[in-house]
């Protein structure tokens, strides 16, 4: 369920009117739903309160790639989230939203010494390792800052799973984790070692999983593993389950419930006594943002064939061209006549700038708003300035209240990034003046 409802004919976002967004911020902007995220996070929070005692402390840690806005993060901190992190820079984000040290994960395959580092002295709750050298590396970090580290092993454990290949990461020729018989191995060397303490073990199997039977082999995995190494004398006190969980990106479509995701993990974890961590992106900020663009206008063809072309492009929303991804699109203004196929397409130089074909629409016209929903996780956080397109804004709504979260940078903030060597800044060039 989401906030986004038409009242009197125009599309809000809870009680804001998304025309009152694109007058003051302009398009395409992202605009997400405060009482969206809550509910969501809220939907899971209670399906894992009901988990019986043995699964102590549910820690829910938004995978913050999804979404980084610090706004959006604040909005989760306050809830209490902790956050799943797979970079120094995701880890500034967290720590600068208010989400405390100990409720951040570490997770990624290229971690460097020096990330690995910034974590350690922060003091990140676990660093998920996924590599023998990864473990060889961060066993040398801790040692030289004299930290100990709580880390779990991340465990591929040949079950991929989710919405396209390029997001799948359990399968066995994935780069993520390590099989389950070396995973068993490193736990019991990180164990030797003087300074890393392993606490658990991690998997992660894909996103956008709309069925749990992948899920649930790749959680009995983990059992399995955590029985055998308490039977080799080795503590186990936490599993982090990954996150995954998919969205309905059109009303109605069918999607495991966060509900039934909970029934089942606790139905696998029975009775094995440990903290869980779990770490959704999609399923707690997807369908709490859209994207908002105007209409630039709509080119038919002679053959009859019609183009809608968006001001939003492949740069601001990338998943229809990285994974043929499904984004629903409706005008802002609730429009009476008959759809026909559109084929729906941003501005950028690039075929794969297509964000549909033969969709059907009614009969927009250049000028009309529209929103592409179910973009609140991997939209903005994916977006970037290909055909040096600024970055695109967002907005956070919380009730009638809405704050510019991001702005638009000016063009000046965007060419003054870049640096002209001395040696070009020459006669009468713009160049020549000192940036
Ligand atoms: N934990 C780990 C270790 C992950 O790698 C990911 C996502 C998550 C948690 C969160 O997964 P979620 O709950 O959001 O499914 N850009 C792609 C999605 C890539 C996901 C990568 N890892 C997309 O737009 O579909």
């Amino acid at each position: 369920m989401d906030h986004f409802d038409c009242r009197d004919g125009v599309l809000h976002a809870e009680d804001v009117s998304l025309e009152t967004v694109a007058a003051e911020v302009g398009t395409p902007a992202y605009v997400y739903s405060t009482a969206t995220l809550t509910r969501h996070y809220r939907v899971l929070a209670e399906a894992v309160a009901a988990w019986p005692d043995a699964l102590r402390r549910p820690l829910i840690a938004f995978a913050v790639k999804a979404n980084g806005n610090l706004a959006v993060l604040a909005t989760l901190a306050r809830l209490g989230a902790g956050a799943d992190t797979v970079s120094e820079g995701e880890i500034r984000r967290a720590l600068a939203a208010g989400i405390p040290a100990d409720r951040i994960i570490f997770s990624g395959v290229g971690k460097t010494d020096a990330e690995l580092a910034f974590a350690v002295t922060a003091g990140v709750r676990q660093i998920n390792v996924e590599s023998r050298p990864e473990l060889d590396r961060l066993a040398a970090v801790a040692a030289g800052l004299d930290r100990t580290v709580e880390v779990a092993m991340r465990v591929n454990p040949r079950v991929g799973a989710g919405g396209h290949a390029k997001i799948t990461t359990g399968g066995a020729a994935d780069k993520f984790g390590v099989a389950p018989e070396e995973a068993l191995a490193l736990y019991a060397e990180a164990a030797a070692a003087s300074h890393l303490q392993p606490v658990g073990l991690a998997c992660h199997i894909g996103s956008q999983i709309t069925d749990l039977e992948p899920l649930r082999a790749a959680f009995g995995v983990l059992r399995e593993m955590t029985q055998t190494l308490r039977g080799q004398g080795l503590a186990v006190t936490r599993l982090d389950l990954g996150g995954g969980l998919g969205v309905p990106y059109v009303g109605g479509a069918a999607t495991a419930s966060p509900a039934d995701y909970a029934a089942m993990a606790a139905a696998v974890m029975d009775g094995l006594e440990v903290d869980i961590v779990l770490e959704p992106g999609r399923l707690l900020a997807a369908n709490a943002g859209v994207l908002l663009t105007r209409v630039v206008h709509v080119n038919v063809r002679p053959d009859g064939r019609r183009f809608l072309v968006l001001d939003a492009g492949m740069n601001d929303l990338m998943r229809p061209a990285l994974y043929d991804a499904f984004h629903d699109l409706k005008p802002v203004r609730a429009m009476p006549g008959e759809a026909t196929p559109h084929d729906v397409v941003g501005p950028v130089c690039e075929t794969g700038d297509t964000f549909a074909r033969d969709r059907p629409l009614p009969p927009v016209q250049a000028g009309d708003l529209m929103v592409f929903t179910g973009a609140g996780a991997y939209g903005a956080s994916m977006a970037n300035e290909y055909n040096s397109r600024r970055l695109v804004p967002e907005v956070l709504v919380d009730g009638d209240r809405h704050a510019l979260v991001r702005a638009r940078p000016d063009w000046d903030e965007m060419l003054a990034r870049d640096r002209v060597p001395e040696w070009l800044r020459q006669g009468d060039s713009p160049l020549s003046a000192p940036r």
